[in-house]
C-alpha cells in the first residue's frame, strides 16, 4: 500500500466534515507578498514597486535584509520574513507529466482533489509534435495556476527532466524525452515556452527548470548508485550529446532554471563545478534564472562523496561555483560559518538570493494579491477541464507506437469481431499507467476498459504480477480464453518495480516469465494475437517480432490516465498511429557486454564496444531509434536542396590554400549560412494520417562523428492522397557542425548526406570566395 492511500483511508472519515467546513470557509488563498490591501506600509516599499525593474526590486529587498535572512532564501522551504510582508514558500513543486504533490509545494485537497496526469514523457516525445509537447506545458501551467491561486501549489515547477538517455536500463527512462540531443532540446525548449508563457516583460505563468545537469543517467546498477557516481566523460561526447539539449533548453526555451545532478564529472560533482555552472550556464548560455541543486546534492557530496573535508567548504564551494539554491537544509546549517571563516564572500549570497527573487518577482509573487493579476481567474474549475483531459488522450494517440502490422490486423474492425481476450498483467493497470512524479489524476481509463467500449472482452490476467515469477503464472485461464476469441490482444511490459528512479534494469528481456505466457498464448490462440508493450525502456523482442501468430506489436510507453482509450482508438482505427520510437530498442547482448557506467557514446572497435544511441551504435538493433508505422503509406520526393555549399573563407585563412578536412564554425563566415531542404511528403493510402517527417545527416567521416544525426522534424497531416511540403531550414554551423576530439566545433569538408525516410541525397560543403550559397532546381536523388 503506498503512503498515499494509507492517508486517504485515514482521512476518509474526516472527508464529510472537511466537506461541511468547505461550503462555509471560503477557498484557501495564496500565498505571496506585498499585501498592499491588508498591509498599506508595505506600498511604500521599494521591492513591491511594479515601476521598478526586478533587477531594482530586488535589490532593494536585499538591502534590507541581514545576513542571516538571506541565507534563509537559498534553501528550498523558505521561511517568512513578517517584518516585511513576505510569507514562507516552498520552491519545490512537480510537473514532469501533470501537476504533481511531489515536493514540498503542491497539495491536492478537497479544494482540489486531482490533476490531469499527461503521458509520461518518454510516450510524449515519440510524437515528435512540437506543438502537442508547448499544448501539454501549457495546459499544466494553467492546473498549476489555478492551484496556486487556492494556496495549493507553487509557482516554480522543477520539471521537465530532459537527460539524455544513452543507456536504456535506466530506471529514469520513463522522465526522459529519448536519446537524441536535438529531440530532447527541442522538447524541453517546447514544454519550457508552454510551461512558462513568458511574456515581453519576462514575466512568467510558473518557472520550469531543465534537469538533471549534466551527464546523469545511472541511479542504482548492480551496486553502483547515483550518489556516489563519478561519470567519466569525453570532451568529445559533453558537448556533442550531453550539453546540446540543456543548451537549447537556457537558449532557445528560455528556462528560469537549471538543476544540477548529484553525480560527478570527471570528479568534480555538478554542483560544485564552477566552469560547469558560472562557466556555461550563467555567462556562455545567459541564464535568466536560477540554479538550484538535486534534493539533498550537497549534503551528498560532502557526506556521501567526501568531496570536501567540512560542510562549511561544501557550502563554500558550490555557492562559489554559481548556485543560487540548495534543495535541502545544508545551506541554512553552513554557510553562516563558511561566511564567517572566509570561505565564501557576502557578495556570493547576495547574488544568489537576487537570482531566486527575481524569478519570484517575475510570476508576481510580489505584486500583491495574485487574484486580481493576469492568472487571477483561474481556480479549481480550470483543472481537470475537458480540455486538457482530452489533451492528455491526445498525446497518448500522438505517442503510440505502431511496431509491427503484419496482414494489416490492424485497424480492427469492431463490427466484424465477436470477442476479444484481452490478457497480461498490465492489461487492467491504472496508477502504473502514470508513473512517477505523478498527481492524482481526474480519473482512469484502463486499456480493458478502452477495449470494452468496442467490443465484448473476456479478460484474464495471464499472470498475476508485473514481475512474472513463475508462481505468477496463470496459462490455463489464458490459454482457454485465447482459444475462444477471435483476437487475442495481451498487454505486458513493465511498471515502476521494473525501471523507476534508483531502480536500474540489469536486462533488456521481458521481466520473468512473460516471453513464456507471450509465446504460449500465441500458440494456444484461435486469431492472431495484438502484443502490447507498456514501457518506457525497450525490449528485446525478438521471438516476438518472428512469431507469425504475432501480427501486430504496438509500444504505449506509460500512458498516462487515459492511456486505456487511446490505445482503443488506435486498434479501433478511430486514430491512424504516428509515433515514432524515441530511442533504439537493442539486443540482449548489449546488456550482456556493455557495463552501464561506460559514459563512452562511440563505438571501440579494439574492445567491441558496440557505442551507444543510433548516433553511433554498431550493432543491429531489435527497433531503431525513429521507427514507427502507419495504416496508410506516405511517399517522399526532394524537391529542393543545394548541391554544394561554399564556405567563404577570407584571404590568409590555411584553408584556403591548403587541403583541410575541417574548420573551426565559431568564425565569421559562420553566420547567415543556411539553406533550405524542401520535401514533398504524399499520402498514397487511402486513409488520413500524420507523418513525422524526420530530416537526418550524416557527416563526413572525420573526428569520430556520428553515423547519423537527427537536424530537423516536423509532424504534418494528410487525407488520403493528399500532399505537402516541409521545408527545413538548415543552419550550417548550428545544424551540420561536429564536435572535434577537444569538444570544439568544426565543420567538415565533403560530401554531407541528407536522409529523410528512405530517400539520400547529398551536398558537399567546400571552401570558396564566394559568399552565396547555390542552390539546383532539379535536383538529383541519389
Ligand atoms: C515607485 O517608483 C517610482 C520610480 O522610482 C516612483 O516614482 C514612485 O514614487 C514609487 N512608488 C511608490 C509608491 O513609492
Ligand atoms: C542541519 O541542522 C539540524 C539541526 O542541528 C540537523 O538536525 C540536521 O541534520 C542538519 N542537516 C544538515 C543537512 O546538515
Ligand atoms: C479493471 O480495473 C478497474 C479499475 O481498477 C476495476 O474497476 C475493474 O473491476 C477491473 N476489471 C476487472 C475485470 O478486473
Ligand atoms: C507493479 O505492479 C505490481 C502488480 O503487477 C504491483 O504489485 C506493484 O505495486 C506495482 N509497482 C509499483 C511500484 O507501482
Ligand atoms: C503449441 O501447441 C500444441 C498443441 O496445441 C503443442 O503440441 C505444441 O508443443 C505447442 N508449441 C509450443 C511452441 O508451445
Ligand atoms: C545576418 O543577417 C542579419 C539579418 O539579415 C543581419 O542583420 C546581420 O548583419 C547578418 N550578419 C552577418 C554577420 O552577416
Ligand atoms: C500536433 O499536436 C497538436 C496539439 O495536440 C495538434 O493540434 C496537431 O494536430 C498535431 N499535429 C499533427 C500533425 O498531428
Amino acid at each position: 500500500m503506498t503512503a498515499r492511500s494509507l492517508l486517504s483511508l485515514i482521512f476518509f472519515n474526516f472527508s464529510l466534515i472537511f466537506f461541511l467546513r468547505s461550503t462555509y470557509v471560503s477557498a484557501q488563498n495564496p500565498v505571496f507578498a506585498c499585501d498592499v490591501d491588508s498591509n498599506k506600509a508595505v506600498a511604500t516599499l521599494g521591492f513591491c514597486n511594479t515601476t521598478l525593474s526586478f533587477a531594482e526590486r530586488a535589490a532593494d529587498l536585499v538591502k534590507r535584509l541581514t545576513l542571516q535572512e538571506k541565507i534563509t532564501h537559498i534553501i528550498d522551504q523558505t521561511p517568512a520574513l513578517p517584518r516585511l510582508g513576505i510569507p514562507s514558500y516552498n520552491w519545490w513543486s512537480e510537473a514532469l507529466h501533470g501537476v504533481s504533490d511531489v515536493g514540498h509545494g503542491t497539495r491536492f485537497s478537497s479544494l482540489v482533489p486531482t490533476a490531469t496526469s499527461f503521458p509520461l514523457p518518454i510516450l510524449t516525445a515519440a510524437s515528435f509534435n512540437t506543438s502537442l509537447f508547448e499544448s501539454i506545458g501549457q495546459a499544466m501551467s494553467t492546473e498549476a495556476r489555478a492551484m496556486y491561486n487556492v494556496g495549493k501549489a507553487g509557482l516554480t515547477f522543477w520539471s521537465p527532466t530532459m537527460n539524455l538517455l544513452r543507456d536504456p536500463r535506466w530506471g529514469r527512462t520513463l522522465e526522459t524525452p529519448g536519446e537524441d540531443p536535438y529531440h530532447i532540446g527541442k522538447y524541453a525548449s517546447s514544454y519550457v515556452s508552454g510551461l512558462q508563457q513568458q511574456d515581453d516583460e519576462d514575466r512568467l505563468k510558473v518557472a520550469a527548470c531543465c534537469k538533471h545537469y549534466t551527464a546523469y543517467d545511472v541511479d542504482n546498477w548492480k551496486g553502483v548508485e547515483r550518489l556516489k557516481f563519478n561519470a567519466i566523460v569525453t570532451k568529445q561526447d559533453m558537448e556533442d550529446t550531453f550539453q546540446p539539449a540543456f543548451k537549447s533548453c537556457v537558449t532557445e526555451g528560455n528556462v528560469a532554471s537549471v538543476m544540477c545532478s548529484y553525480n560527478q564529472v570527471n570528479g568534480t560533482p555538478t554542483c560544485a563545478d564552477k566552469d560547469l555552472l558560472s562557466g556555461v550556464i550563467r555567462d556562455q548560455w545567459k541564464l535568466n534564472g536560477y540554479i538550484v541543486s538535486d534534493c539533498d546534492s550537497v549534503d551528498v557530496l560532502f557526506t556521501d562523496q567526501h568531496y570536501t573535508k567540512s560542510p562549511e567548504e561544501a557550502a563554500a564551494v558550490t555557492i562559489n561555483a554559481g548556485l543560487d539554491l540548495d534543495c535541502g537544509i545544508f545551506f541554512a546549517n553552513h554557510t553562516f560559518n563558511a561566511i564567517q571563516t572566509g570561505l565564501v564572500k557576502e557578495a556570493e549570497i547576495d547574488r544568489a538570493v537576487t537570482q531566486n527573487f527575481i524569478v519570484l518577482m517575475r510570476l508576481g509573487f510580489f505584486d500583491g494579491n495574485p487574484r486580481k493579476q493576469k492568472y487571477g481567474s483561474l481556480g479549481p474549475k480550470d483543472v481537470c477541464a475537458p480540455a486538457h483531459q482530452e489533451l492528455a488522450r491526445e498525446a497518448a494517440r500522438q505517442g503510440i507506437v505502431l511496431l509491427k502490422n503484419d496482414e494489416k490486423l490492424l485497424p480492427l474492425s469492431a463490427k466484424s469481431i465477436k470477442s476479444v481476450a484481452v490478457m497480461g498483467p498490465q492489461a487492467n493497470v491504472t496508477h502504473d499507467m502514470i508513473g512517477n512524479y505523478e498527481g492524482i489524476p481526474c480519473s482512469y481509463i484502463t486499456p480493458l476498459q478502452g477495449i470494452s467500449e468496442h467490443v465484448d472482452t473476456i479478460y484474464a490476467k495471464g499472470c498475476n504480477h508485473v514481475l512474472c515469477a513463475p508462481e505468477n503464472l496463470q496459462l490455463d485461464d489464458a490459454k482457454k480464453a485465447a482459444a475462444q476469441a477471435d483476437i487475442t490482444i495481451l498487454i505486458v511490459g513493465a511498471n515502476r518495480s521494473v525501471e523507476e528512479e534508483s531502480r536500474d534494469r540489469v536486462s533488456l528481456l521481458l521481466p520473468g516469465q512473460q516471453s513464456t505466457l507471450i509465446s504460449e498464448v500465441a500458440n494456444a490462440s484461435k486469431g492472431p494475437v495484438i502484443l502490447v508493450i507498456m514501457s518506457a525502456g525497450g525490449f528485446d523482442i525478438s521471438f516476438a517480432k518472428s512469431n507469425d501468430k504475432i501480427s501486430s506489436i504496438l509500444w504505449i510507453g506509460y500512458p498516462g490516465q487515459h492511456g486505456g482509450a487511446a490505445l482503443a482508438d488506435v486498434i479501433f482505427g478511430s486514430y491512424n498511429p504516428s509515433g515514432r520510437l524515441p530511442i533504439t530498442w537493442y539486443p540482449e547482448s548489449f546488456s550482456e557486454h556493455i557495463s552501464m557506467t561506460d559514459m563512452r557514446m562511440r563505438p571501440d572497435p579494439s574492445t567491441n564496444y558496440p557505442g551507444r544511441t543510433y548516433r553511433f551504435y554498431t550493432g543491429t538493433p531489435i527497433y531503431p531509434f525513429g521507427y514507427g508505422l502507419s495504416y496508410t503509406t506516405f511517399k517522399y520526393r526532394i524537391v529542393k536542396s543545394p548541391r554544394r555549399i561554399s564556405i567563404p573563407l577570407k584571404d590568409g585563412n590555411q584553408c584556403r590554400s591548403k587541403h583541410c578536412r575541417s574548420i573551426g564554425a565559431a568564425a565569421s563566415y559562420c553566420n547567415n549560412l543556411s539553406f533550405d531542404v524542401q520535401i514533398r511528403v504524399k499520402n498514397t493510402g487511402t486513409r488520413s494520417g500524420a507523418e513525422s517527417v524526420l530530416l537526418y545527416f550524416t557527416p563526413p567521416h572525420v573526428h569520430n562523428a556520428p553515423r547519423k544525426q537527427l537536424i530537423g522534424f516536423e509532424k504534418i497531416y494528410l487525407e488520403p492522397y493528399e500532399a505537402k511540403n516541409v521545408v527545413f531550414k538548415v543552419d550550417v554551423c548550428k545544424d551540420l557542425s561536429i564536435a572535434d576530439e577537444e569538444g570544439d566545433r568544426k565543420l567538415a569538408f565533403g560530401k554531407h548526406v541528407f536522409q529523410i525516410g528512405n530517400l539520400r541525397k547529398y551536398v558537399v560543403l567546400r571552401p570558396s570566395i564566394e559568399r552565396k550559397v547555390s542552390t539546383d532546381r532539379k535536383p538529383v536523388n541519389y
